[in-house]
């Protein structure tokens, strides 16, 4: 019926400690819930009387044509949902019509991925390791594979948040990973902690030139979410931006994404491409999204929730049920199309549940 009902039948299926890795956060997990909370404290403000007998929900994300304004968000290891993993994940986004993210720690490469689907539109999540040799082989294979775009994370530099559901479990990544093989001559066996060490933590604004120079894909940033940030990701020549807390994985309580998203965009919305993600599990929280100037939402979580339960079909039947929410909601919310939705389309207020 909804994806909550793919979330409930995912701790079914996964052993404990895979599950506390992929529904885990940091900390408390004040931001991993607020993620989810926060969608419900923006209201929607529909528009009555308004033709919306042609209503559609295409719409383009970096130039690329999609059938709607919902991407799939990198998410790692996603051989440890399925054993299909992330060539599922990347047969059932191009057959949707829109961008698979995929993640630096994949457990495919993007060679593999990029033959699961030949031809679709799709972006390389970017750990920049302090191995560079690495990083470049990374970049080339995204570049060879044709991805079309590259999203650098910037909300992990060197360590992950303290995800005590891992530290408790003791787990552990059973699944090869071809990046962090490449790095360190061990394909499985490293805890997050081990894998996030390979990750650069000297890296400034200043090094995005050096990243723009290693390829002529469109560079995202992922992970800002404040306007200072927003203008130096800009002045430093990005393509987009996700306005992201890493689901909140990394630093607990900061803002949700959907609360940061405002700010980021009256700061840099003229400029470029802002996207959010964080907490989308309705078609609603997509059209919030719009109407607070994002270009499009990602979702992680909810993919690898339908994964697990069913492969290819799994996340193909989650990516359908928000079709069919986004485009319902558009016709309610008395919209023509993603451009027709605007801020006068939603106010904020207290958590009405
Ligand atoms: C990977 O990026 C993670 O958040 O575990």
């Amino acid at each position: 019926m909804n994806v909550w009902d793919y979330e409930q039948r995912f701790e079914q299926t996964l052993d404990a400690g895979a599950f506390g890795y992929f529904a885990g956060g940091a900390d408390d997990e004040v931001t991993l819930r607020d993620n989810v909370a926060a969608f419900r404290r923006w209201r929607l403000r529909p528009r009555m009387l308004v033709d919306v007998s042609a209503a559609a929900i295409e719409t383009t994300v970096l130039g690329e044509p999609v059938s709607m304004p919902l991407l799939v968000a990198p998410t790692a290891f996603q051989r440890m949902a399925h054993p299909d993993g992330e060539i599922a994940t990347a047969r059932a986004t191009a057959a949707a019509g829109t961008v698979m993210t995929m993640s630096t720690v994949a457990t495919a490469s993007p060679g593999e991925v990029a033959e699961a689907a030949p031809g679709a539109a799709r972006w390389f999540q970017l750990y920049w390791f302090k191995d560079e040799g690495v990083t470049h082989a990374l970049i080339d294979q995204a570049v060879v594979s044709d991805f079309r775009a590259i999203v650098l994370t910037i909300d992990a530099p060197g360590a992950p948040g303290r995800r005590e559901r891992d530290l408790r479990s003791g787990f552990v990544v059973e699944a090869p990973i071809p990046a962090v093989e490449a790095a360190t001559g061990r394909p499985t066996g490293l805890t997050p902690a081990e894998v996030f060490a390979l990750v650069e933590s000297r890296l400034t604004w200043r090094d995005l030139e050096r990243l723009r120079g290693m390829s002529d894909l469109p560079l995202l940033v992922k992970g800002v979410l404040t306007r200072e940030d927003a203008r130096l990701a800009v002045d430093g020549g990005v393509d987009g931006i996700v306005v992201s807390n890493h689901a909140g994985r990394q630093l607990d309580t900061v803002l949700a994404g959907i609360d940061a998203l405002p700010e980021v965009v009256d700061e840099v919305g003229g400029e470029v491409e802002v996207f959010v993600d964080g907490g989308v599990r309705r078609g609603t929280d997509v059209l919030k999204a719009l109407a607070l100037g994002a270009r499009a939402a990602l979702i992680g979580r909810p993919v690898l929730w339908g994964l697990a339960a069913a492969g290819e079909a799994g996340v193909r039947d989650v990516l359908e049920i928000f079709r069919r929410e986004i485009a319902l909601g558009m016709q309610l919310l008395g919209c023509v199309g993603c451009g027709a939705v605007t801020r006068a389309h939603v106010q904020s207020g207290p958590d009405p549940t």
